[in-house]
């Protein structure tokens, strides 16, 4: 019975490092990871293979159900779409923005539903994204919702993009992001927004250690049998 398998959620905005909190902590558990918002830069990444628009509903719901995806264990390691290694075109913002379009799409969303819900494996899931609390696993036993002030998330993005060695604008990299966060959170699907029954955790001026540590005091509070630690 997967209903008894423990989930924690994870949502919110980028750069609010709900990613980096959502591999760590699975870490710490010992528990699987699930990146949702992969799975939608994925579908991107096959869309714009084949020169999908966004409004070829059928055809993208068509990849998306027949696609092969295979993730490594580490979050933001190797990513193999119908066995070829697409890691680099998902980490790409121009397929976070697509990704944000066709994510808007209610079938595709309901496509992927149940390709989400099969993460949800023993010991345990850290589920990471936008609509993991309230749609996919609202019986989850902890969940949180991580934010930030839209400029200190362009910081982060813009120094993980540096780092990275790709060239950007931090002016057009903000715009860039509250663009897609008003998307997510006004489309009518599954829209961005914390669960009733979330905790919310502003991560303006915490460090990660901070953040991890604040979810582990929750986690340890809600879910004592789940993760003995
Ligand atoms: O977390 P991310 O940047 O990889 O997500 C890419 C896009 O996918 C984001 O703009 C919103 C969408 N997304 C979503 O709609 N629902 C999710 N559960 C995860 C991501």
């Amino acid at each position: 019975m997967t209903a008894s398998i423990p989930v924690i959620t994870i949502d919110g905005p980028s750069g609010t490092g709900k990613g980096t909190i959502a591999q760590l902590l699975a870490d710490t558990l010992g528990w699987h990871l699930l990146d949702s918002g992969a799975l939608y830069r994925i579908v991107a990444v096959g869309a714009a293979d084949k020169s999908l628009k966004t409004n070829n509903i059928k055809e993208i719901c068509d990849f998306a159900a027949a696609m092969k995806v295979v993730f490594s264990t580490r979050f933001e390691g190797s990513i193999l779409l119908n066995g070829e290694e697409i890691s680099f075109q998902v980490r790409l913002e121009e397929t976070a923005e697509l990704a944000s379009q066709v994510a808007a799409i209610p079938q595709l969303r309901e496509v992927l539903l149940q390709r989400q819900r099969d993460f949800r494996l023993e010991p345990g899931l850290v589920a990471d994204g936008r609509d993991m609390g309230t749609v996919v696993f609202p019986n989850a036993g902890a969940k949180f919702f991580l934010t930030a002030s839209a400029e200190e998330r362009a910081q982060r993005r813009y120094k993980q993009l540096i780092n990275k060695g790709v060239s950007v604008n931090l002016r057009a990299l903000l715009q860039d992001i509250n663009s897609r966060d008003e998307r997510d959170a006004n489309r009518k699907v599954s829209p961005l927004r914390p669960a009733d029954d979330a905790v919310v955790i502003d991560t303006t001026t915490l460090t990660i250690e901070e953040v991890l540590e604040a979810v582990l005091i929750e986690v340890r509070a809600k879910m004592p049998e789940a993760t003995a630690l």
